[in-house]
């Protein structure tokens, strides 16, 4: 039966061997080495492209599309609630004034004297902004760069961590809450979900004088946002988009104002007058 087969077989097997022999030598198929070549090459490629997809994978990233965007957004609307403080649990006082009215330099000397944590919204984007696994870093760079307002979530989030890092490392609950809100609805959002403050504390400068300061601090600081451009950008959006801030505090009486166009200690005298007033200099 086998022997039948195979005599069978035979004349066929010899009939493609000579076929396969005059086709590679009429130049229409590949030696038997470049096969084993080619396939060797679409193994080894294939295995690159999956382990180059892997790399991917794990690389951080660092941009968010806006779709991407409104999705987290909602996502994360139930976890501010949570995060939460009661105005008996924490004292915030909101520290507003044009770039450059030495808002920094003033709640540092709020700190030293009455034990405040100060809290910078513009650091904390700028931290993030920095920070190899945040995907917001593209998107918070280019709202600075253009002086505009980075969308609220963020800068939320970020404050609300901040608080709760520094109540259970300091155990302190007194936050100057600087550059913010500074657009009506980081306003509306903060107080409604993280906590409501005790006022706002209003550097009122000249623009010019603003203007002298930043450039010099231009010089050293860094920053991507110390140039003519950029300030002339965000002394619009302050006047546009911040001061709208101020006046709705103003309706509600909760604004302080200190007049800055003075040298630094006289400014502080004013700060100072103020927080002892408002009973949070213990
Ligand atoms: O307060 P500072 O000058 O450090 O802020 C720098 C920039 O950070 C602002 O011009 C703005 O682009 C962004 N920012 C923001 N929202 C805040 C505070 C700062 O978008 N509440
Ligand atoms: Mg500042």
């Amino acid at each position: 039966m086998f022997a039948l087969r195979r005599q069978l077989l035979r004349p066929a097997r010899g009939t493609l061997n000579a076929l396969s022999r005059r086709a590679y030598s009429a130049g229409r198929q590949e030696p038997p080495k470049m096969r084993y070549f080619a396939l060797v090459a679409v193994l080894g490629s294939g295995a690159f492209v999956l382990a180059a997809n892997s790399l991917d994978r794990k690389k951080p990233k660092t941009e968010i599309t806006e779709e991407e965007y409104e999705r987290e957004k909602q996502r994360n609307k139930l976890k501010y609630k949570q995060g939460a403080f009661g105005s008996d649990e924490v004292s915030v006082v909101f520290v507003l004034g044009g770039p450059g009215a030495g808002k920094g330099t003033q709640c540092a000397n709020i700190v030293n004297d009455f034990g405040f944590v100060h809290l910078s919204a513009g650091d904390l984007l700028r931290e993030e902004q920095k920070n190899p696994d945040s995907k917001y870093g593209e998107l918070i760079a280019s709202y600075i760069r253009e002086g505009k307002i980075v969308p609220q979530e963020i800068t939320i989030a970020l404050l609300q961590k901040a608080m709760k890092q520094a109540i259970a490392d300091k155990g302190i609950t007194k936050f100057l809450v600087d550059g913010f809100p500074r657009k009506m609805d980081q306003a509306i959002k903060f107080e409604d979900e993280v906590a409501v403050s005790k006022f706002t504390l209003f550097f009122e400068c000249p623009e010019q004088v603003m203007l002298k300061r930043l450039l010099e601090r231009g010089k050293s600081s860094g920053r991507t946002d110390d140039n003519a451009e950029s300030i002339k950008k965000r002394f619009r959006t302050f006047e546009e988009t911040s001061m709208p801030v101020v006046k709705y505090f103003e309706t509600a009486d909760k604004v302080e104002k200190v007049h800055c166009d003075q040298p630094k200690d006289k400014v502080y005298q004013q700060v100072r007058d103020i927080f002892i007033r408002k009973g949070l200099d213990k």
